[in-house]
């Protein structure tokens, strides 16, 4: 298939891209570097040994994005672009709500009139808001508690609505838990801008003497170390789980949730411990205050993406940290100082 990554520069979207040139799938990105660099896609490249083509732009430039689907002959859409840090969209809503809802409308647009009616879309585990229990099920209450969540929450009902208003449309909706860890080459990985939010960009930040201490925000959870419980999953099985949800789009048409998870949970201090044991350097630690939004305990239950989609996380917590440390200890200032050029004009 000739596929569109919106998003194809960022940490997920380049490992989607290597796979999907891998399966022998054409590609076209579609990225704005908002948050992403293009030396990933260059990376990509290299890896896969197969060309594609990039076009950097927004999807808030409506002419631009109809343009993408004028110049290629579309099959399907992997719809990664977007803001994600929660703590950022609870401070800049709007900029979540245009950059996320409107963008999605954009797409969702162009697509219609160019007839593309098979979507993966990337959502997240966030759309659970505090789980009344684990594993969490697709069916399991919906209750986003930030803008970032709402936000994907929204794209989903809206897809809801365009596949019940053309049921020729085929919709996979992706809930990504913890997505850590990279491609096992190293050269291509989490590259956060600033100081990360999220765990593991943090810990392999302090494993190469970028900071100096992990900060453990809250050991008071109701969990069996007082620290918080996530389900983290191997960026790799993440974007096999692209692949996988793309072939059932080429089968049947239809909407369907799938939760991407491995189905265990584990707790910051366990990932702390195991990171240590992969890669031989030590973490100091201090523990503060929970952080405002954090929930307990979240991870998944991923029997449904087993079922239909033929999918299963298959890498271990310890590959995860091993990769996610051979990332940065070869790129200790990620993409930053390099700057190779590799966009299309339209
Ligand atoms: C994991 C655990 C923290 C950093 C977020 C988004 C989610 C998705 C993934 C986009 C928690 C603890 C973290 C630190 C810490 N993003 N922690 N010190 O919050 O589960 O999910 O990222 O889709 O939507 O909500 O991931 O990695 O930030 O936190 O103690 O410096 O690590 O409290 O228990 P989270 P995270």
């Amino acid at each position: 298939m000739k596929v569109l990554v919106t998003g194809g520069a960022g940490y997920i979207g380049s490992h989607i891209c290597v796979q999907l040139l891998e399966a022998g799938h054409e590609l076209v990105v579609l990225d704005n570097l908002s948050n992403s660099n293009e030396e990933a896609l260059i990376r990509v490249k290299e890896l896969a040994g197969r060309d594609f083509t990039f076009y950097q732009i927004s999807l808030q430039d409506r002419n631009a994005v109809e343009r993408v689907f004028q110049k290629n002959e579309l099959d399907a859409v992997v719809h990664l672009a977007g803001s994600k840090a929660v703590g950022e969209s609870v401070s800049f809503p709007l900029d979540y709500y245009r950059n996320n809802v409107a963008g999605t409308l954009v797409l969702c647009e162009a697509m219609s009139r160019a007839g593309v009616r098979r979507l993966v879309f990337s959502s997240s585990a966030t759309v659970y808001g505090k789980p009344d229990k684990c594993p969490i099920h697709e069916q399991s209450p919906l209750r986003a508690n930030n803008p970032y969540g709402r936000s994907k929450l929204m794209i989903e009902d809206i897809l809801h609505d365009l596949h019940a208003s053309d049921p020729r449309w085929s919709i996979a909706v992706l809930r990504y838990f913890n997505p850590i860890g990279a491609h096992r080459s190293g050269l291509i990985g989490e590259d956060p801008k600033g100081e990360p939010n999220n765990l593991l960009p943090y810990i392999t930040q302090v494993a190469i003497g970028q900071r100096d201490k992990l900060i453990i925000f809250g050991n008071d959870y109701p969990t069996p170390d007082g620290t918080g419980i996530r389900d983290y999953i191997h960026v790799e099985d993440l974007a096999c789980g692209h692949l996988k949800a793309l072939e059932k789009l080429g089968r049947q048409t239809g909407i369907a949730a799938y939760n991407l998870g491995t189905g265990k949970g584990y707790s910051v201090l366990d990932i702390v411990r195991v990171f240590e044991r992969a890669t031989g350097r030590h973490i100091p630690l201090q523990f503060a205050d929970r952080r405002p939004g954090d929930v307990a305990e979240s991870y998944a239950y991923p029997g449904k993406a087993k079922l239909e989609l033929d999918w299963a996380a298959i890498r271990g917590i310890e590959e995860m940290c091993a990769d996610a440390w051979r990332w940065q200890s070869l790129n200790p200032y990620g993409y930053l100082d390099v700057h190779r050029s590799y966009a299309n004009t339209l």
